[in-house]
């Protein structure tokens, strides 16, 4: 199949960007967005021209690295699923599609394909550890955790950190991400034993950086690890408690 595709230029954070067209033959509907891209890169490489910049590691849905924006959508057309797994099949032949960067404010475009998802770092740095000291716990296997509540703790733990929900809100939000990772600490018993301080500091950090709620839902559309929208409750709650049990 053959695409034409119009693809977000942009030299650094100081420059204004643009679209740039290129066409390309060949391709198989099998074939996942980012290993079009590795094609086009080649052929421009071959062509002596600069190749697009754009992230990527594991192109297995677990590292979060790859999001880009595909015809307006974070990730691309196939709802819940990674920029890396999207198929060309998505797309009928001859069509055109439209690449860009992961659009947020707190997302600043550093090259092409490249942003700077660094603040979704900083909230994580600012308590979505566990800092207990070594000795002063349990075994982690010495309080039995109900089946039922590993399970949920698990679906919020399932967030891999890539920024669509940031992407999709339209302002800008990260309260499905900084839900999801306070919320999968506190359902265990030993994490949970700082869930007041994670709460105040991770909050903090969150609203430092990123919009608040919508509420538009389009965070848990774009989600490739389907987050559940009840992270979002969870957030508010820990928020309300850590102000009446405060522990800092
Ligand atoms: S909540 Fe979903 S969309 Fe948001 S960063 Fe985590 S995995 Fe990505
Ligand atoms: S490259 Fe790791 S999730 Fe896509």
């Amino acid at each position: 199949m053959k695409l034409t595709l119009q693809i977000w230029r942009q030299a650094g954070d100081t420059d204004s960007g643009h679209y740039e067209t290129f066409e390309v033959d060949q391709l198989d509907a099998g074939m996942s967005i980012l290993e079009m891209l590795d094609r086009l890169n080649e052929q421009l490489l071959h062509e002596g021209k600069e190749a697009i910049a754009y992230d990527s590691e594991c192109r297995e849905s677990i590292c979060g690295t790859c999001g880009i924006n595909v015809n307006g959508r974070p990730h691309g057309p196939q709802p819940h699923v990674t920029s890396c797994m999207q198929r060309l099949r998505s797309f009928h032949d001859g069509a055109t599609v439209r690449i860009e960067p992961l659009r947020a404010g707190a997302f600043p475009v550093k090259k092409d394909l490249v942003t700077d998802r660094g603040g979704l770092d900083r909230i994580i740095a600012a308590g979505g550890t566990v800092s207990l000291m070594a000795g002063t716990a349990p075994d982690s296997d010495a309080i039995s955790v109900g089946h039922d509540q590993v399970e949920r703790a698990l679906d919020f733990a399932a967030c891999i950190g890539c920024g669509a929900c940031v992407s999709a809100c339209p302002n800008g939000a990260a309260v499905l991400f900084t839900g999801a990772k306070i919320t999968h600490l506190t359902m265990l018993p030993i994490p949970a034993i700082e869930r007041n301080e994670r709460a105040t500091y991770m909050v903090a950090a969150m609203e430092d950086e990123f919009g608040p709620c919508s509420l538009y839902g389009e965070c848990v559309l774009v989600c490739p690890q389907n987050v559940p929208l009840s992270a979002i409750g969870s957030l508010n709650k820990e928020r309300l408690r850590s102000l009446f049990h405060p522990r800092i």
